[in-house]
């Protein structure tokens, strides 16, 4: 199948955060994004504008000659939206959603075909995103909308990967390690640096170092620090200074267990 992609129609229903980069990512490729949903209609004005597209906020106006129709809502709204167009869209409409956390059995209630098109990257409305280096997880049970969303993909950005139902949920709670989790530990450091009114600009090199470092090397060969070289001195100080911050000092001691755990 080779896409005509200029004649293919796409709706995105959802104007936050992924449902504004793809729909500008797919207009910015020759995609044309042909009507965009938010429940505020202001907002879908502003988005639409940007990209050529109907602006809509009456779900019941959806296109139901569309190709694809991306769900780019919150997870918690993915199943009551696929609901509610399943009353407006024919059963064999290709629908798509963007969710990490969420099963595609979300749709099969209601549709014949659907699939996935989850990017792996933390996305703002205010950066624009490097699509030539966000993954691009896609699946679809049925083979010829498989090929119709990888060449879709293809076209956001070259790194596309098949990863189904149970695969993505893996990586969805791995991100949330890696992402959130040591975004919060930023936080929590900052925290201790505020007060004692130091620069958090004095922690920046070490941050991208340490990202920097598993680029090419295993994260646990990567390992520093008085956890695992058993500076119990270094530590104890370190526990000393915290005592006072219930939670931090319990994090501090809970995580340098486990370092300690998966290096004996
Ligand atoms: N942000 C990320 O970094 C990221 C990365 C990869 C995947 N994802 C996934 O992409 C999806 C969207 O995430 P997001 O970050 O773009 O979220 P977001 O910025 O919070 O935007 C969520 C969108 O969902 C809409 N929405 C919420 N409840 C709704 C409902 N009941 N009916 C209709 N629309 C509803 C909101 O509509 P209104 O505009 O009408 O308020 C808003 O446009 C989620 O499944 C998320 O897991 C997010």
């Amino acid at each position: 199948m080779t896409l005509m992609k200029t004649e293919l129609k796409v709706v995105i229903i959802g104007a936050g955060r992924v449902g504004f980069h793809l729909a500008k990512r797919l207009f910015e490729v020759g995609i044309p994004v042909s009507q965009i949903f938010s429940r505020q209609q202001i907002k879908a004005n502003k988005l639409a504008n940007l990209i050529q597209a109907e602006p809509i906020s009456d779900l019941s106006k959806v296109s139901k000659d569309a190709d694809l129709c991306i769900l780019a809502v919150s997870d918690d709204a993915i199943t009551e939206v696929a609901k509610k167009l399943s009353k407006i869209l024919k059963k064999d409409s290709f629908l798509v959603h963007t969710s990490g956390a969420t099963s595609s059995a979300v749709f099969e209630e209601h549709f014949k075909r659907y699939g996935i098109l989850y990017p792996l990257q933390s996305f703002s409305i205010e950066k624009k995103p490097d699509f030539s280096n966000i993954p691009i997880c896609i699946d679809s049970q049925n083979p010829l909308d498989l090929a119709f969303l990888t060449e879709i993909a293809n076209e956001i950005g070259p790194k596309v990967y098949y990863i189904d139902d149970s695969q993505r949920q893996f990586l969805h709670v791995s991100a949330v390690f890696v992402n959130n989790f040591v975004n919060h530990l930023y936080f929590l450091g900052k925290e201790i640096l505020d007060e004692e009114e130091i620069s958090m600009e004095l922690l920046k090199p070490l941050i991208i170092e340490t990202a920097n470092k598993i680029i090419d090397n295993d994260p646990k060969a990567m390992q520093t620090g008085p956890a695992i070289r058993g500076d119990t001195t270094t530590i104890n100080a370190h526990l000393e200074l915290i005592k006072n911050k219930a939670e931090i000092h319990k994090l501090y001691q809970y995580i340098t267990k486990s370092i300690q755990k998966h290096h004996s």
